[in-house]
């Protein structure tokens, strides 16, 4: 198995807070295509993380891509802001959002690249509509609001769906997994389809050094170049 097109998008989630800065350039250093940034309100996930400050300190310490995975009830409030701050993509839910093709418009209205994420029990189907009109779509693999779960192995037939669906339209979207990816779960995902892998625990929470991880990672979908 080899695909050389498949990026690597680390979660700081799972990074040191103390050393946010050098733990990003360190997965910079080490090839990482872009920076997933989880962004939780309390009520859409039963968790709280951080917010629009995290992306405005980190847009000076990397020339990465920043995307910002929100995962809060309401997005439309809070686009902008996150644009302002230096964010490169926004990520919204399919889920709770009434008015999805105006917060896809919106999001593109600021220059940015916009994504629709999916929780597990949403199936492929509800893009079929809006696909042409997203960058990226997100499939969770786990279910939103926490690192260091257990990847839904169930996904890997969604995910498939989605590639196909993907490879009918007339130009490329990002088919991007987030949640439980680790060496012995990422050649799953990339042979289902994905082409963008988010992982935290994978690369920040383990002992070894972040280039190691991600070297690891890499080499288990067979592509060993960083
Ligand atoms: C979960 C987040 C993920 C999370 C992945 O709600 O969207 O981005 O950071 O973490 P791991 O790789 O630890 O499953
Ligand atoms: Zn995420």
């Amino acid at each position: 198995m080899s695909n050389d097109h498949v990026r690597l998008a680390p979660s700081i989630l799972s990074a040191d807070f103390a050393r946010l800065g050098e733990q990003v350039a360190e997965a910079e250093e080490a090839g990482a295509d872009r920076i997933h940034i989880d962004v939780m309100d309390g009520h859409f996930v039963p968790n709280l993380t951080m917010g629009v400050p995290i992306v405005k300190s980190l847009r000076p310490v990397t020339e990465l891509p920043l995307e910002v995975h929100l995962m809060i009830t309401d997005p439309d409030l809070f686009v902008e802001a996150f644009a302002d701050a230096g964010a490169d993509t926004l990520i919204v839910h399919w889920e709770g959002n009434l008015n999805l093709h105006r917060t896809l418009q919106r999001v593109k209205s600021l220059g940015k690249r916009v994504g629709v994420a999916l929780n597990p029990a949403t199936p492929a189907r509800m893009l079929i509509e809006i696909l042409c009109d997203v960058d990226l779509v997100l499939v969770m693999t786990v279910n939103p609001g926490f690192g260091h779960q257990k990847f839904i192995r169930s996904m890997i037939k969604k995910i498939a769906r989605l590639r196909d669906m993907i490879d009918a339209l007339p130009h490329n979207v990002d088919l991007e997994l987030d949640g439980g990816i680790d060496p012995a779960t990422a050649p799953l995902g990339v042979s289902a389809g994905g082409d963008v892998l988010v992982a935290g625990t994978a690369i920040f929470g383990t002992d070894e050094p972040i280039a190691t991880a991600m070297d690891r990672l890499r080499a288990s979908y067979g592509d060993r170049t960083s």
